[in-house]
């Protein structure tokens, strides 16, 4: 089961999309992931709920509340899985909701569980329907029901768990059924971080793969880093391969700018998939509004890539409008790509 969780999701591969790759996965196992909440570096208000639930569970020695992380990729959200489990002291299970083909999968899972242990659900919104139907009593009243038969002499048991704590995470909140996400006692979003957090975790990385990275260096990794640490750590090996070959192997802000120049990093950091959304909703729309589906037909990429990966960033920094009749493109989007205002 577990090994399905090591099959990332992501098709196209891309330096920039927020998306898990193998070589993430390589960056994550050597251990740039904080391990316990004090090294985990901005959500504050994420951080300080999570602390008095955790410490508040402790002392009852009760399994903490379940807990559901939205936001998009890489923010940090299987990182906070793994903190909490770290922090209880307690076994992490780690599952996703397309591994759950059926209810037999979930079950024998929560049958193994141990008192207090936490089970993470990542992108918990793919489960599917008939699995998520036995997360209700589990989450609920610790039970699973075993149904017997069919028809008129079908026979339910129900089957007592230890208590567990279930921690999902999705980048889809809104695909999430109500009746599930109403069962957990802590929902949070993950927010893309600021740029003074970015650059302490360009210097937490760069400390731990043993790299030198000046002020300017650290400044402009982060100003392009899509105010996301998973871009950060993986656009600081790239400047570190960069600058180890061309120049002294000190990661500066010369460095920086060469060496993602190379991997079509733009100066806000967007990438070349952001560029083309950009330009195709302003030269192929003209400026909008346009529906995603049109979008994604034009660009043939996938609309799910684009609402995940693509958008969220462009919206939160006013590149792109969202209104009831389609996607627009802001004055700001068409001054970055340097086309002339039109409107
Ligand atoms: N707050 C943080 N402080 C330091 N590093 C972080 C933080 N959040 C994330 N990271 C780094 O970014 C990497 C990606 O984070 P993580 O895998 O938790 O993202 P995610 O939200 O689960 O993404 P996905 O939606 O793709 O599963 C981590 O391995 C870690 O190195
Ligand atoms: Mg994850």
């Amino acid at each position: 089961m577990t090994d399905d969780i090591l099959t990332y999701s992501s098709d196209k591969q891309n330096i920039l999309t927020g998306t898990c790759t193998p070589v993430d996965q390589d960056v994550e196992i050597l251990s740039l992931r904080p391990e316990r909440l004090t090294d985990y570096v901005g959500q504050a208000k994420v951080v300080e709920t999570l602390k008095i639930a955790i410490d508040a569970a402790v002392q009852r020695h009760d399994p903490i509340d379940h807990v559901l992380f939205h936001g998009p990729p890489g923010l940090g959200k299987t990182t906070l899985a793994h903190i909490i489990a770290n922090e209880m002291g307690v076994n992490l299970t780690v599952t996703s909701g397309p591994a759950l083909e059926k209810g037999g999968d979930l079950i024998g899972i929560l049958t193994n569980l141990e008192e207090g242990d936490i089970l993470f659900i990542d992108e918990i919104h793919r489960t599917p329907k008939s699995v998520e139907e036995f997360l209700y009593p589990a989450m609920e009243d610790f039970s699973v029901n075993f149904v017997f038969d069919k028809g008129i002499h079908a026979r339910s048991h129900k089957y007592r768990l230890k208590r567990f704590a279930l921690v999902g995470a999705t980048t889809r909140i809104g695909l999430l059924s109500s009746p599930l996400r109403d069962r957990f006692g802590i929902l949070r979003r993950l927010d893309f971080y600021n740029d003074k957090e970015l650059i302490e975790i360009a210097r937490r990385s760069a400390d731990l793969l043993g790299v030198d990275i000046d002020d300017e260096g650290a400044s402009e990794l982060s100003k392009r880093s899509r105010g996301t640490p998973r871009i950060t750590n993986r656009l600081l090996k790239r400047v570190r391969d960069y600058s180890q070959v061309r120049a002294d192997g000190k990661i500066t802000q010369k460095a920086v700018e060469e060496a993602l120049s190379l991997e079509e990093v733009d100066e806000m950091g967007l990438t070349k998939l952001d560029r083309q959304y950009l330009k195709t909703v302003i030269e192929f729309y003209h400026g909008g509004p346009v529906g995603i589906e049109a979008i994604s037909a034009t660009l043939q990429e996938e609309a799910d890539t684009l609402v995940d990966v693509v958008e969220p960033y462009l919206l939160k920094i006013g590149m792109i409008n969202r209104t009831s009749s389609g996607r627009r493109a802001s004055e700001s989007a068409y001054r970055h790509l340097g086309f002339d205002i039109e409107k």
